[in-house]
């Protein structure tokens, strides 16, 4: 059995959380490109309204809020539901970074990192899911990282976050396919981001936001369920993580100067 793709996006219903900056942005301008019905959300609401700009006005929906409070989620949702009746895809991008290494470990930083990147996707799915059930049809798309495949130095809280991002991806591709609702894994590499735009050190394979979309937005189109990219990077993340530790570690140690 394999998972519906989106044949073309024109006219579906999108729902990007996230799309404020960055690869969200990327991916909601070019969903408005191709046609799409976009709901905009994230915490700045004047980044959405410029960005809807892009589309006419029956094409962008302006929904800010912030992925932390579960009950904006709710009543966004609701927007949707009230305005187009219904909801083709969700495409959760929103994400949080902080460096954090053991010398400066914050508990704090990890339960905010936690709350928007682990909690914040775990809570729009609570919301979309019934309707999507209900109707037997639907893609849920996610944002991880490759930073959730292994444990990454800098990522003490971030890692984390993305590593269950993963597992709830696998649990819900499990038991959704035979319920007909599409799931998408995406674990980019390193895009160049307001958010990879502390890091001091060199990026490998480092892509712009518009490669990024374009990645994600033709994964989802054909259906697949792990998207990665660039393989480059990520196909090398893959083997990292299948090897023994003491291996796995001295490879780290060896060639990761961060
Ligand atoms: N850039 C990379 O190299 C890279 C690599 C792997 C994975 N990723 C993942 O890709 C996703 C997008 O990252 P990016 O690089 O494009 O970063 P970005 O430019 O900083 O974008 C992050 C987005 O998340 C939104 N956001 C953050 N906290 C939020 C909250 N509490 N509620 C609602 N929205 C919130 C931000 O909007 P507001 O500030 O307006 O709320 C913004 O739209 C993240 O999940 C990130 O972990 C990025």
């Amino acid at each position: 059995m394999k998972q519906k793709g989106v044949e073309d996006f024109a006219s579906k219903r999108v729902w990007v959380i996230g799309a404020s900056s960055g690869i969200g942005e990327a991916c909601t301008i070019a969903l408005i490109k191709a046609g799409a019905k976009v709901a905009l959300s994230s915490r700045r609401a004047e980044r959405l309204n410029a960005l809807a700009q892009a589309g006419d006005q029956e094409q962008t929906l302006v929904l800010p809020l912030d992925v932390t409070h579960q009950e904006q989620l709710a009543d966004a949702h609701q927007s949707i539901l009230a305005t187009w009746g219904g909801l083709d895809l969700l495409l959760f991008v929103s994400g949080i970074y902080t460096p954090l290494r053991a010398d400066n470990f914050d508990f704090d930083v990890a339960q905010k990192t936690i709350d928007a990147n682990l909690l914040g996707p775990m809570r729009a799915v609570a919301v979309v899911l019934p309707e999507m059930l209900k109707s037997h049809a639907g893609h849920i798309a996610i944002v991880g990282s490759v930073a959730g495949y292994s444990g990454l130095p800098k990522a003490l809280a971030y890692g984390p976050s993305k590593a269950g991002i993963i597992n709830f991806c696998e649990i819900l591709y499990y038991d959704l396919l035979p319920q007909g609702v599409s799931v998408h894994m995406i674990s980019p590499g390193f895009v160049a981001t307001e958010a990879t735009a502390q890091n001091d050190f060199e990026m490998p394979a480092l892509i712009t936001p518009d490669e990024a979309a374009r990645e994600i937005l033709k994964g989802i189109q054909a259906g697949v369920f792990d998207i990665h990219f660039p393989k480059r990077f990520s196909g090398f993340l893959k083997f990292l993580r299948i090897l023994p530790y003491p291996l796995y570690f001295w490879i780290l140690r060896r060639f990761v100067k961060i």
